[in-house]
């Protein structure tokens, strides 16, 4: 039974790479793949990489944020850009040198709602990196093999479009701890060992035969950026030192002077009254307040404003 259906998908396989319908096919999926995120050169991408790629790119054209919609962190905001910035800028720092290495990952934790989704998107934006997104569970797959071949095809996919930025957000559910997840089959202590060697670059070649102005090859830039609630749950082997390399907690804005930045970049592109005083409304509010409960503040004010308008109006 198992020998005939190990002949069935090896037919299949065959039969998808050989097969000059297939063949073509894959090609223009991985010629329009490539457009899609503007790859010039011309990187062969697998059915499988297409497959997942597809599912996780997003186009950073249409994130619509930058560091400008994020208020109240700019120390953050430059400890990211130096991160995912200086490798891309000035690669011949780094790779004459085996001590000097990019920061690989970058860890973002902190309570829900301080703004690690919206930081993640921007950095992304901003520093003009091809973004593949994932959200918790999502490249869990309940065949044997098949969520660590997920992790595999996210990271060559995301080689194949380097520089490029892999976001794991909700990392937690995906990378728990070692010998603890209740799956039976020990699938999460699989995708755990696959995204520990993924990020230590054991796995691949890691080198996508670019070379650099001294004829050096150069290691395609992927940054990973993981976002969560929960950084006690996750394996620790993802965090020590060469995987995520930074932990960046992120508290709630606990100053007026935060708040009110939060205020001044919620509503940068909303026409304020005249008798609106950012300062002295952060000044009135509780002293530790999330971006998400800033947000919902001015959605509030921006639905009452609506009402008035529309009370305002005369009846037909
Ligand atoms: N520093 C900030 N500046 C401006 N807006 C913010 C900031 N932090 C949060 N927000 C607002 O709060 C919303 C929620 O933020 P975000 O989704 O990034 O939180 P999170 O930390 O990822 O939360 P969770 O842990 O629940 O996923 C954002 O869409 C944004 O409108
Ligand atoms: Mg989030």
């Amino acid at each position: 039974m198992l020998s005939s259906l190990a002949t069935v998908c090896t037919a299949m396989l065959l039969n998808r790479l050989f097969n000059p319908k297939s063949r073509a096919r894959l090609d223009a999926e991985a010629e329009r793949l490539r457009n899609r995120f503007g790859i010039a050169r011309k990187v062969p991408f697998s059915a499988m990489e297409i497959q997942v790629a597809e599912s996780v790119c997003v186009d950073a054209a249409q994130l619509e944020v930058t560091f400008e919609s994020i208020g109240g962190q700019s120390s953050l905001i430059g400890q990211l850009r130096e991160a995912v910035l200086l490798p891309l800028l000035r690669p011949d720092l780094l790779t004459h040198s085996k001590l000097l290495q990019p920061t690989r990952g970058l860890l973002l934790h902190g309570p829900p709602g301080t703004g690690k989704t919206l930081l993640a998107k921007a950095a992304c934006t901003e520093c003009a990196l091809r973004f593949l997104a994932v959200k918790g569970p999502e490249l869990l797959d309940p065949y044997v093999g098949q969520s660590e071949a997920n992790v595999r095809s996210l990271f060559e996919a995301a080689r194949a479009a380097a520089p490029s930025l892999v976001f794991f957000d909700e990392i937690d559910a995906l990378a728990p701890r070692r010998g603890h997840a209740a799956d039976g089959g020990g699938v999460m202590d699989r995708v755990v060992a696959q995204l520990c060697a993924e990020l230590d670059g054991a796995v691949g070649s890691g080198d996508d035969g670019v070379a650099d102005a001294t004829g050096a090859p150069t290691r395609p830039i992927v940054f990973v950026l993981g976002a969560t609630n929960r950084a006690d749950l996750l394996d620790p082997a993802l965090l020590r030192p060469g995987r995520f390399d930074q932990l960046v907690f992120i508290p709630p804005c606990g100053s007026r002077t935060q708040h009110a930045a939060v205020l001044r970049a919620l509503t940068r592109r909303l026409p304020l009254g005249p008798d609106v005083r950012l300062d002295e409304l952060a000044s009135r509010l509780p002293p530790v307040l999330t971006g998400a409960d800033l947000y919902a503040l001015c959605a509030d004010a921006l639905g009452a404003a609506t009402r008035e308008l529309l009370d305002a109006e005369p009846t037909p």
